[in-house]
């Protein structure tokens, strides 16, 4: 039997780089549209290396209808799209509003209507648990009430979970699955793929393998007079593999609905750490001392958040098999492996 295609946008980057590996692993047949603006063309090899198998690659920008609508032409058999291209750093989105719209809305919309002119009926959309906010109980459920976003980048995923909303009501048989990560770090145990930020990281781990490296002076914690155990904020970090493999068991899933569907999905571990705890655990697992010091709080940042998991596990037959240690010994032999 031929494999099912899946269109995955923006495959080269680092969610959808690991999706790739688990969508060949899984016997389907990915094919990549991403203008590499936020990736790097060699990650491609490296995706060969690790499976065996070379993906189908389009250099588009995939808000161009014109360009989508070629590859879906050549691909008359595609059978689902997971939607990774977008941009996703929410400093530069509070400088570049209209930017974030433009690319993450605009992008969306775009996919939307191409997929229906081609009667293509299945998609995972990349969400974040920023659609939360600040959350009344740090642990929280698919039902948690969505607030308003803080920056311009909660807000695109906001209003594309809303357009997918919208879509599928208007839809005849379309169905999405809403894939609301919480904090992935880790990368592919070969270390041939993983996070690769340009300029200075915002998130914790790159920044922690960074400074490791020597590429940064010294780790800034953000803020250690939260009412939290150690007085750090608490996030719920999940390995990119495990996340990965979420969005493969996502598409097997759409393949059994019958009817339309739009569902959310919280996709973490089910377990907070501080920033402490994690930078010990680095410490401690890789065996090395880390420059830190402790910095003033960063405006903006959620005190505590970790996921409920269970719908994930019940629906989509889902759960992580990586820890946190796993996670950080992956994200340093990375580093270390970055040319
Ligand atoms: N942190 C530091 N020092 C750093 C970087 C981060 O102490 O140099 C702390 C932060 O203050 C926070 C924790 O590490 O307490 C995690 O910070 P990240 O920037 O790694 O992750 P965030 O949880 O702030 O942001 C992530 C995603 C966003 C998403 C958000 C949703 O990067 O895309 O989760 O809550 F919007």
């Amino acid at each position: 039997m031929a494999k099912r295609k899946i269109l995955v946008t923006g495959g080269a980057g680092y969610i959808g780089s690991h999706t790739v590996v688990e969508l060949f692993n899984a016997g389907y047949e990915p094919i990549i549209v991403d203008d590499f603006r936020n990736s790097q063309s060699w990650i491609i090899d490296r995706l060969a290396q690790i499976t065996g198998e070379s993906p189908k690659v389009y250099q588009i920008d995939c808000s161009d209808e014109n360009s989508m609508k070629a590859v879906f032409n050549e691909h008359s058999d595609i059978f689902g799209v997971i939607h990774f291209a977008a941009y996703k750093a929410v400093g530069e989105s509070m400088n570049e509003p209209v930017m974030y719209y433009q690319n993450n809305v605009n992008s969306l919309a775009v996919l939307l209507k191409v997929m229906k002119s081609f009667k293509v009926n299945h998609l995972v959309f990349s969400s974040s648990c920023t659609v939360y906010g600040e959350p009344k109980h740090p642990i929280v459920t698919e039902s948690t009430p969505i607030q308003n976003a803080t920056s311009p980048y909660g807000a695109t995923k906001i209003v594309g979970e809303q357009l997918l909303n919208f879509t599928v009501n208007a839809s005849a048989n379309l169905k999405v699955a809403l894939l609301r990560y919480f904090n992935p770090i880790g990368a592919h145990e070969s270390a041939l793929i993983g996070e690769l930020p340009q300029g200075v990281p915002n998130n914790l781990v790159p920044y922690i393998t960074q400074t490791a490296k020597g590429i940064r002076e010294m780790l800034t914690v953000h803020g250690s007079d939260y009412e939290t155990s150690d007085g750090t904020c608490i996030r719920d970090y999940i390995h990119v593999v495990d996340l990965a493999k979420a969005h493969v068991n996502a598409i097997s899933w759409l393949l059994q609905q019958e009817n339309k569907v739009c569902e959310a999905f919280n996709l973490g571990t089910g377990k907070g750490s501080t920033v402490l705890e994690i930078i010990n655990t680095f410490e401690e697992v890789n065996d090395l001392k880390l420059n830190y010091k402790i910095g003033p709080r960063r405006e903006g940042d959620v005190v505590q958040i970790w996921a409920d998991p269970s719908k994930a596990k019940e629906v989509l037959n889902w759960q992580c098999n990586y820890s946190v240690k796993d996670a950080l010994l992956h994200s340093w032999k990375w580093e270390q492996n970055i040319k």
